[in-house]
Parts: structure tokens; C-alpha cells; sequence
């Protein structure tokens, strides 16, 4: 790593760090929060950080670990850039208008820093992995200060004590990929209630249009022990809902020491005490396993719902896609997964317009849609990833043949959708209550556990708790619901 020139003791804080990790940036958390109190006091009040996430629930977790580390480091948290002494963006470049969001509002961050020349700004996730986003920064965003990518994001502390004795430079720590995973960091959860935990990182599945296996690097999961600590930890903590996190969760275990499969560590993270709901995203239909089905089945508190991407209908569009499954393979899936649990919600992601795609596939991608009745499905409009094989593929269709089918598609999925959703009505099922609601006080809004959403008369009092509503009606995709007497 590059060492500050002006700061003859930063090199003595760097000469002085321990090699070994998770205590090297705990030493650096210590340094850079001795920079943030000088300057608090100079200031006459504390710095503020703003944190900004863009994509994924992985990235939302790794937001809660930038934070995590920064309010170690001394920063308050605050929701206003307006008011932020340092700006971080995590940011997403799964389609190409993440990756246009992302510059629009740096030319905001630019206004801001020339109101305020000490403002702070980073720049850090997926879209960071892309050697041509960093080359366009360091020639026309040069007001950036610090630049990092998806796999040492555990690193923030380190990389803050080098911008914080270089202000003036742009620090740019980019790794191309690692094996590493470092563990006991600290956390900021966004809800006291519920909490992402990673089981694995990194995909190592090259769908033809997808970006993601470039920018998160290759497979790899965390040890079972680590994993179930962290939840014991959370459960103690009060934690009721677990997510867990990967691009693949049916492929966990893999590469371990000693190899396990998804099922066997959902089953182990059931019988943690305490954990009330689990969740897990997302399924690759290629990997999901009969034992998963059973788990699930059997386990009360693992919750009725899978998010299992279809992508497109069509067989032939799937296998460009390289997705290594059929559209009969995936139809006869959903089947044994309603046959063990018919109440299940089932949720999908679905491209239009995949290169090649003629309305012929898109009419199977219809007919899947019919045929599985999701509870709802995110469409996306293809969007051509730079370096993946299906941004090389010729045939790629008119934007107006794929607004048409978007249109189509989207308005089918919402009325099955809609349809869906109101199955439960006139039932009594358990809420976890999320917040109070926002247009209308007297209201708080939780989920069930097929992840639905129910707004019923309740004050913030039952926030974090789980009740049994009754649910009243259903308007559209969610529900209006009275209390219940437990
Ligand atoms: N690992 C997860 C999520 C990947 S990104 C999975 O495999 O499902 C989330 C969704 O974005 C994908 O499921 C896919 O539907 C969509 N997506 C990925 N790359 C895309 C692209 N180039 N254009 C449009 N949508 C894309
Ligand atoms: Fe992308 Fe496919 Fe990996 Fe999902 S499984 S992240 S769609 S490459
Ligand atoms: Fe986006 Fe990265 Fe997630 S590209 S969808 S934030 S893994």
C-alpha cells in the first residue's frame, strides 16, 4: 500500500500495526478515531457520516458494517448528505442505470464538496470492481477521496487512517478477488428486530448476462461455527428474524474444510433458541435440493416463501443464459415445493429481453408466470453488462420490442400478484411488526412470515413483536388487518 509522504507519523501507525486481522483494524479503528477527536474539538462538535446503499440486500448488510466501523471511528450517523462531514457510497452496477444513478448524483456530491471543501467522499461496492469506472474516476472525479471495492470492505479503518492524514489525495484500494473472509467486526444493524447474516460470498455460477460473479469474486462460505455464533449472538441481542445472505445459498458448504449442504446448516440454524423466523436468499433453482424441501417442511420457523429466480421460460433462452436448467426441470421443482408446502409464496426475477429472445420465448416465459402464480416477481429489462458473454452476443433486440413485452409482462405478473396475495384473507396469521406506519399514526406495519405485508391498529409499543392479526382485507399487494387475541 501506498503510505502518506507529508505525515511522518503515519508511517509510524502503519509501522506500529499488527498483521493479524480482526486485531489490525481494531488498531486502526483506535487511530483514525484519534484523528476524528482532534478534529471534533477544533470543530466544537461532532462529525457526521452518511452512508448510501445502492442494490442488494448483501449490499445493505455491508452498509451495516461500513457503519459499524465508522461509528467505532467516532462519526455520528445522519440520513442528510446535506449535513454529512463524509459521504459513503456502497454502490451496485448490476444494470447499467445503477451504474447511471450513481454518476448523476456524484455531480451532486461535487456541488456539495464546493460549499465545503472538507467534506469527506467514498466510494465503495460492486460498480468499484470495474476497472473502467475507477479509470473515469481518477480523470474526471478526482474530488473523491477515497476508492475501494466488494472484497476489503473489512479494511474501512485502515483505509480511513490513510485519508484522514491525506486529505488532499485520492486513496484507491482495489482487489481483483480473495479467499479471505474476516470475522468479528463490528456491526450497526438498521432494525433491532431482524438482521441479515451472510453465510457465503461471491457466485461462481457465470449466468451469460450477469455481472455480479465479476465484481464479488469467486465462491466461498463462512464456517458453520462462525455463522451460528453470530446468530446465538443476535438472538441474545433480540434479534427475531434471521435473512441468510448469498448469492447462491444452495451451493453453501462447498468449499469448506469439512463440506456441508444449505439444508444441514439451515436445519442446524432452526434449533438456535431464540430465532423465530428464518429467511434465506437466493435459491438457485438449479441447486435446490429435495433435503431443502424437506427442511423446510418440517421446520416451523423457517419461513413459507422462496425467492427463486426463473429468469426467463423459454429452455433455449435459459440455456444461453447458461442458467442449467429447463423450463420443464423448473415447473416440475415448484411442483414438489407445493407439494410439501402449499401454502408456500413463491417469488421470481425475470429478464426481458435476453439477446436472441422472439416472442415466441417471451411466450413461455408467459406461460410460466400462469402456470406458478408467483406471489411477485421482479421483471427486469435486460441490460448489456460490459465483459459478460451475453454483451458480446449479436442478436441483441430493438428497445422497443422489449418495452412492449416488459409492459405485457409486468401487468400479467401484477394481477396474478393480486390475486395471490389474497388468498389469506379472513385469517388469523402472526405479524412481525416493523414501524409504525407511515401515512397514517395510528396504524403499525409488520410482514407474515411468506413475507407479505399487514398494516393494523397498533402504536410503536409492538414494534419488534410478534402478534396474530386478523387479516381484515386484502387491497392489492398487501393487507389491512385488526389484532387478535393471542
Ligand atoms: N444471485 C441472485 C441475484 C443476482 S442479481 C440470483 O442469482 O438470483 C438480481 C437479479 O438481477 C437477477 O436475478 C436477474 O434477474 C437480474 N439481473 C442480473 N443481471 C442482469 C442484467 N444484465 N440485466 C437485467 N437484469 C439482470
Ligand atoms: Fe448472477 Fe447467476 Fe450468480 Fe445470480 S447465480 S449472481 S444471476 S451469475
Ligand atoms: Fe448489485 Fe452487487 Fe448486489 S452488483 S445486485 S449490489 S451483488
Amino acid at each position: 500500500m501506498e503510505k502518506g509522504k507529508d505525515e511522518p507519523e503515519f508511517d509510524r501507525i502503519f509501522q506500529n500495526a499488527p498483521a493479524k486481522e480482526p486485531e489490525r483494524q481494531y488498531y486502526f479503528i483506535e487511530q483514525a478515531k484519534k484523528i476524528v477527536a482532534k478534529q471534533n474539538k477544533a470543530l466544537g462538535r461532532r462529525q457526521k457520516m452518511c452512508c448510501v446503499t445502492f442494490g442488494c440486500q448483501m449490499n445493505a448488510r455491508d452498509s451495516e458494517k461500513l457503519r459499524g466501523i465508522l461509528e467505532n471511528i467516532g462519526f455520528e450517523k445522519t440520513e442528510e448528505e446535506e449535513d454529512a462531514d463524509f459521504i459513503i457510497y456502497n454502490t451496485c452496477t448490476v444494470r447499467e442505470n445503477a451504474n447511471q444513478k450513481v454518476y448523476g448524483r456524484l455531480g451532486y456530491l461535487h456541488s456539495l464538496k464546493k460549499k465545503r471543501p472538507s467534506l469527506m467522499i467514498a466510494l465503495c461496492g460492486c460498480m468499484m470492481q470495474e476497472p473502467e469506472v475507477v479509470e473515469k474516476l481518477k480523470k474526471s472525479y478526482r474530488f473523491v477521496n477515497l476508492v475501494f471495492g466488494t472484497h476489503n470492505i473489512y479494511k474501512l479503518a485502515e483505509l480511513m487512517a490513510q485519508v484522514l492524514a491525506n486529505p488532499q489525495d485520492m486513496v484507491i484500494d482495489i482487489w481483483k478477488d480473495t479467499d479471505r473472509i474476516v470475522e468479528n467486526l463490528p456491526v450497526d444493524r438498521k432494525y433491532s428486530f431482524k438482521s441479515g447474516v451472510n453465510i457465503m460470498f461471491g457466485c461462481n455460477n457465470f449466468c451469460s448476462y450477469c455481472i455480479v460473479p465479476y465484481v464479488r469474486g469467486r465462491e466461498r462460505s463462512r464456517k458453520p461455527e462462525e455463522i451460528l455464533a453470530e446468530i446465538r449472538r443476535l438472538a441474545a441481542d433480540g434479534v427475531r428474524e434471521i435473512m441468510l445472505l448469498g448469492q447462491n445459498v444452495n451451493s453453501y458448504g462447498k468449499n469448506l474444510e469439512h463440506p456441508m449442504t444449505f439444508a444441514e446448516l439451515l436445519e442446524q440454524v432452526s434449533a438456535v433458541e431464540g430465532v423465530d423466523r428464518i429467511r434465506f436468499m437466493t435459491s438457485h433453482p438449479k441447486d435446490l435440493s429435495d433435503e431443502l424441501i424437506r427442511v423446510m417442511a418440517s421446520h416451523p420457523n423457517i419461513c413459507p416463501h422462496l425467492h427463486l429466480p426463473v429468469q426467463s421460460g423459454s429452455s433455449r433462452i435459459l440455456k444461453e443464459m447458461n442458467r442449467r436448467y429447463t423450463k420443464e426441470q423448473y415447473l416440475a421443482l415448484v411442483g414438489r415445493i407445493r407439494k410439501a408446502m402449499p401454502d408456500i409464496s413463491l417469488t421470481t426475477d425475470i429478464i426481458v429481453g435476453f439477446p436472441g429472445e422472439t416472442e415466441e420465448d417471451f411466450q413461455e416465459t408467459l406461460d410460466v408466470v400462469e402456470k406458478v402464480r408467483y406471489d411477485s416477481a421482479f421483471t427486469f429489462i435486460y441490460s448489456r453488462r460490459t465483459g459478460t458473454p451475453a454483451a458480446a452476443m449479436e442478436n441483441q433486440v430493438p428497445e422497443n420490442v422489449v418495452k412492449d413485452r416488459f409492459d405485457r409482462l409486468l401487468n400479467r405478473v401484477q394481477d396474478i400478484a393480486r390475486e395471490q396475495s389474497a388468498r389469506f384473507e379472513g385469517r388469523t396469521m402472526d405479524v412481525l411488526v416493523e414501524s409504525v406506519n407511515e401515512q397514517d399514526s395510528s396504524l403499525v406495519t409488520g410482514r407474515l412470515a411468506n413475507n407479505l405485508v399487514v398494516h393494523f391498529p397498533g402504536d410503536a409499543s409492538l414494534i419488534g413483536k410478534i402478534v396474530p392479526v386478523h387479516l381484515d382485507r386484502c387491497q392489492g399487494f398487501y393487507y389491512l388487518g385488526s389484532p387478535a387475541a393471542s
